[in-house]
């Protein structure tokens, strides 16, 4: 055999194996390989077309790049019209189709509808002939749209030629070009690191990337595609299937992406069963939706019912309530924090969004308004996606009205008057009155009394900002001192609930070290952090007293904590507080003593933990180094072999496949609460 034959087939082989990953990964979502060795594979092979340029083919792995760019876009018509669809906008609403369809289709018994999520994101046809892909194209108004084949391309999950030799000689396969949640926060966090414009959100960002006539730039954006229909469809093999969930899975089997939530239903009923389902997962997708789509699942029905307008009889979406809309800045107030952050809470125009009323929204730090160019005045975007706090996303710049007023950073603590200080790098200022500063006071009291703190049942909020501003709290300690007849006498209170709060207090006293030292609320110290602490250190002197080098052989303790937690317990004021709270003649907190571990003892030894999603309480290293700090293992894909999965929000595929596997799930309360335990 020749060298180039033996170089062609090795290519090949590449090229096979390179697009079996590919597929394992995009459309099964179930990765073959740790993507460190797909990188070596690929590398490999563009190696090996650098030596033989000749046997680079269009349809290569390699040829994902992006070419140089084009100098305009080409008009590309469509053969078959690009449609759009209906909308209903509640249950009335989705039974009034069906009965749209009853009175059109006389004797039909029931239907059997397609449910697929309402991806948002921009519409796009692929065509393949003889299985290769030949060209895309935007849906533009419908009939004719532009051609964007050089950036399709370089979609990771397109593939260039299908799998499997089934398919018909001319397929259109249409779907939706998107940008995943994570995807887009990657993308805009590089673009912000390299001075460039960030994208307001998925959607905008998905269509700034798909119409760009340099690919190259496409090729670095994190697009993805879903098919959910064919277009025009010639000479099959073997005749597609009538059924359009049917055609949806032989797309797959020819290497296309098909949502995984798309589903086979009976009847209208099932459909809104759907759409509830859908509404819950929403936020836990890791790509947006705006609501889902109802398709009429055969062909037959589709084709004699037919169009009204521009869109089909035969399909509606129904969207869900808008997650973003429009309305005016009314003021900025300034809040300090707990740990004297200084924070701007921008007060709204009421607004209806994301199923609530909202009337503020955070505008986080000085940086925020700087990026936003925001004043006081302005109209702006607001968003409010699941539980996720209100955001303001951009200013409509058209509407800004003439007397718009600045926002002015101030340069005093709002409540005790002490200077302001803008530490680390621009994005924190901090009030510098410590505890001399009421709202710190207040709100360091309320962490000690809260839920995973000390837990003192019936002293919410509310009673402990009374106290503050009476003065009868200065610092923790005082809550001890209170005087019960007082407290009977104020309003909302009485007796009883007087003493049931004397009775709660009481009961804190009897707590543990991780939780006493959680509760004092120092920074940067979580339940996991405040743990580890006491399993290494064993005693509160020694807590107390350990420098910062000591500190940082704590698992999961690096420079900034330790330096949190030395600056903590050196200053005098803290020192008093700490060592009234365990004084038996003062306020007298124990706990048990915790015993030392040997190392085979450690609780988790041998057990696999796999993280998942976006833990709130603490980070990633956190939660991992708290696990193995206990003898845990934890490693980054689930299999047979784990023992816990650990679901944050937006848990995906993981979750989904541990709860196939039957593993434990633990919520990240959870998590905490085996940690502290
Ligand atoms: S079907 C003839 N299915 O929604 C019906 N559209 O308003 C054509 N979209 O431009 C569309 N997900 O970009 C269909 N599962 C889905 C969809 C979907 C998103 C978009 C599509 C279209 C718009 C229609």
């Amino acid at each position: 055999m020749n060298t180039t034959v033996a170089m062609k087939q090795q290519i090949e082989q590449l090229r096979l194996t390179l697009n079996k990953h590919n597929h394992q990964y995009y459309v099964l979502d179930s990765p073959s390989v740790p993507d460190a060795e797909y990188d070596r594979l690929l590398n490999d092979l563009r190696e090996l077309e650098k030596q033989y340029p000749e046997l680079i083919t269009a349809d290569s792995p390699s040829q994902k790049v992006g070419a140089p760019p084009l100098s305009e876009f080409k008009k590309v018509t469509h053969q078959l019209a690009m449609l759009s669809l209906d909308n209903a906008f509640s249950e009335e609403e989705m039974q009034a189709f069906e009965k749209r369809l009853h009175d059109r289709l006389k004797d039909h018994p029931s239907f059997t509808y397609c449910c697929e999520p309402k991806l948002d994101g921009l519409a796009v046809s692929i065509s393949y002939e003889n299985g290769i892909l030949v060209q895309a194209a935007t849906r533009g108004d419908g009939y004719v749209g532009e051609d964007i084949t050089h950036n399709v391309r370089t979609i990771k999950n397109v593939p260039l030629c299908l799998r499997g030799e089934d398919f018909p000689a001319q397929l259109e396969v249409r779907g939706e070009v998107f940008i995943p949640v994570a995807g887009f926060n990657q993308l805009n966090a590089s673009q912000k690191a390299l001075g460039q414009k960030v994208f307001a959100n998925p959607r905008n960002a998905a269509a700034g990337s798909l119409r760009q006539l340099d690919s190259r730039i496409t090729a670095k954006r994190p697009l993805l595609f879903n098919a959910y229909a064919t277009g025009v469809v010639e000479q099959p093999k073997t005749a597609l299937p009538d059924s359009h969930f049917e055609r949806l899975m032989q797309l797959k089997q020819w290497g296309l992406t098909v949502s995984a939530e798309t589903e086979q239903v009976e009847g209208v009923d099932a459909c809104i069963a759907y759409y509830q389902r859908l509404a819950k997962k929403r936020e836990r997708l890791a790509y947006e939706i705006d609501g889902v789509v109802f398709k009429v699942d055969q062909r037959e029905w589709q084709e004699k019912l037919g169009f009204v307008a521009r869109a089909p009889r035969w399909a509606i979406a129904q969207k869900f309530p808008a997650q973003e809309e429009l309305t005016q800045l009314l003021d900025v107030e300034f809040q300090v924090g707990r740990t004297g952050a200084v924070t701007p809470v921008a007060r709204l125009e009421p607004v209806f969004v994301g199923g609530v009323t909202v009337s503020n929204a955070t505008l986080h730090n000085r940086d925020e308004i700087e990026r936003l160019g925001v004043r006081i005045g302005d109209t702006v975007v607001i968003r409010r996606a699941g539980d996720v706090i209100p955001q303001i996303v951009s200013v409509v710049m058209e509407k800004r009205p003439e007397h718009t007023q600045a926002i002015h950073f101030p340069e005093y603590c709002p409540i005790c008057q002490s200077k302001l200080e803008t530490v680390e790098d621009k994005a924190v200022t901090r009030c510098t009155g410590g505890m001399a500063c009421k709202a710190q006071r207040t709100e360091a009291i309320i962490h000690f009394a809260s839920r995973k703190a000390m837990d003192i049942d019936g002293l919410g909020d509310k009673l402990i900002e009374q106290f503050v501003d009476l003065e009868w709290v200065k610092s923790p300690v005082d809550l001890f001192n209170l005087d019960m007849a007082k407290i009977a006498a104020m309003e909302r209170m009485g007796e009883k609930s007087a003493a049931n709060l004397m009775k709660a207090l009481d009961a804190a006293k009897q707590t543990t070290l991780p939780k006493f030292i959680y509760s004092l609320g120092i920074r940067e110290v979580g339940e996991a952090t405040a743990a580890n602490l006491a399993n290494y250190f064993l005693t509160l002197d020694n807590i107390m007293s350990a420098s910062e080098e000591e500190l940082l052989e704590v698992n999961d303790v690096g420079v900034i904590v330790a330096k949190h937690v030395r600056r903590f317990f050196t200053d005098e004021r803290n020192k008093v507080v700490v060592s009234d709270l365990v004084n038996r003649d003062k306020v007298g907190f124990t706990w048990p003593v915790i015993e030392k571990k040997a190392a085979d003892e450690q609780p988790l030894k041998g057990k696999i933990f796999v993280i998942t999603g976006t833990l709130s309480q603490m980070g990633r290293s956190e939660a991992k180094a708290a696990l193995q700090a206990l003898g845990a293992k934890v490693s980054g894909s689930v299999s047979s072999k784990t023992d816990y999965l650990v679901a944050g929000e937006k848990a995906g595929s993981k979750l989904t496949k541990a709860q196939a596997l039957d593993i434990t799930v633990l919520t990240e309360d959870g998590l905490v609460q085996l940690i502290s335990e």
